[in-house]
């Protein structure tokens, strides 16, 4: 064991071996050992929230239980231990993505929230009649609706380029939508529903040779894949604490400096001030101007542990492991009679949306809850992109590092099972 950096040294971090020991990481994940209806718990619903290692639930425990206080405020031995904490994480997020100063990355509730900011403070200024925002079709709500909010207010265009059977993006079809009134595109590094992964080296690429900056929503894709800003050369990313098996409530919006300087304040409150009169209020700098009120220090400082767990394993390490496993699932669930795949790219994460024969989605939901399988069932927050594949619903299981082929093994058979009943 290990002490955990820039937190107190009780907490410790498990030495991984080389190998991919996935039993020993499960150890580290005492929500895993349970029963649900008399069956061990098969855990297959990661892309909607992860589970915590212990690390994460301790570093959290710790801090509300021996350096609890407010950040940015105290002169006292406690508040500046917790702003300490608090920014020491913000450190061990741009170390994360690879951003070149920690000042480029705000705290936020979560990818939502972090898109609604870009969208408010970012965007909204720059749009007039007949501007365009470009998106793609396997876009979540939140990286559809804050847009059409701003497109609302504006009079600005919400563009979308389209996918192809396989859920992957039509390059060409995107490279022809980026015009001239192109303001900003947001694209998804994952996809929610498919699983697919963008290619969005290429789309900044594309965007930046006409000047157009680049979100890039990486909730889904930063539990599983080492993630870059700077080799990506995004101008905005956000990312969810609560999927990267950190707490909820805690996000992360990486924004390009001199775009969080140009950017006026998302919300007014205490902090996000240098000085307060009736007249004027002069704001503080970034990341400090978008952090209005008392910010989520435990959330934030919990995700600093997640980041640390993760890499005490290494995002590549999983990113192979998840393939294998994907793979295996993927020959698995294929093999079943009247199960259709929805998402079949070339590049995926570990997400596996599927409808079979005419069983309702939540039908299958619910025979597999009975099984001990958790799953999640429905639009997955992502209607149009179902609707693409003339679907309202599918059963997706997401799996995460800490699952096995045992419990593919489960899912098969449980699904199996439902066929069954319905056959
Ligand atoms: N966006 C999360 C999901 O895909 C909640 O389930």
């Amino acid at each position: 064991m290990r002490p955990v950096t820039g937190m107190a040294a009780l907490v410790m971090l498990p030495e991984v071996s080389m190998a991919f020991d996935v039993e020993r990481i499960r150890e580290d994940f005492p929500v895993l050992r349970q029963q649900v209806h008399g069956r061990p718990l098969v855990y297959l619903d990661n892309a909607a929230t992860s589970q915590k290692p212990k690390l994460v639930v301790e570093t959290m425990e710790q801090y509300y239980l021996t350096e609890n206080s407010n950040v940015h405020r105290g002169i006292h031995l406690l508040s500046e231990q917790a702003t300490e904490a608090f920014e020491g994480a913000r450190g061990k997020v741009a170390r994360f993505l690879n951003a070149r100063d920690a000042r480029e990355i705000i705290f936020v509730r979560g990818a939502t929230e972090g898109i609604n900011l870009v969208a408010h403070s970012f965007a909204r200024p720059l749009l007039s009649v007949g501007d365009e925002i470009l998106i793609s079709e396997m876009e979540h709500h939140s990286n559809i609706v804050p847009w059409q909010m701003v497109c609302e207010e504006t009079g600005a265009v919400l563009r979308v380029a389209p996918i192809n059977d396989d859920g992957e993006l039509r390059l060409d079809e995107y490279a022809r939508l980026l015009g001239p009134r192109t303001r900003l595109v947001s694209m998804t590094h994952v996809s929610n529903a498919l699983g697919t992964i963008n290619p969005v080296q290429q789309v900044i690429k594309l965007a930046h040779e006409r000047g157009v900056p680049v979100l890039i929503d990486g909730a889904q894709a930063a539990p599983h894949l080492p993630v870059d800003v700077r080799a990506l050369d995004c101008d905005f990313y956000v990312c969810s604490g609560h999927k990267l098996f950190g707490p909820t409530g805690i996000g992360i919006v990486f924004g390009k400096a001199h775009h969080l300087e140009a950017m006026p304040p998302y919300q007014g409150g205490g902090d996000m001030i240098l000085s307060v009169t009736f007249e004027k209020t002069i704001y503080n700098e970034a990341p400090i101007k978008f952090e209005a009120g008392t910010p989520h220090i435990a959330g934030a400082i919990g995700l600093g542990s997640a980041i640390d767990y993760v890499g005490s394993i290494g995002l590549d390490r999983i990113a192979a492991y998840e393939g294998e496993l994907l793979a295996y699932a993927t020959d698995a669930i294929s093999a079943i009679p009247g199960l259709r795949i929805i998402g079949t790219a070339k590049e995926k994460a570990s997400i596996l949306s599927f409808v079979l024969d005419d069983v309702h989605a939540h039908d299958i939901g619910t025979i597999l809850d009975q099984e001990g399988i958790a799953i999640r069932t429905g639009h997955h927050c992502a209607q149009p992109v179902l609707k693409r594949f003339g679907v309202p619903a599918t059963a997706r299981a997401s799996l995460a590092f800490y699952n096995t082929r045992d419990e593919i093994d489960a899912l098969v058979k449980a699904i199996h099972k439902v066929t069954e009943m319905f056959g």
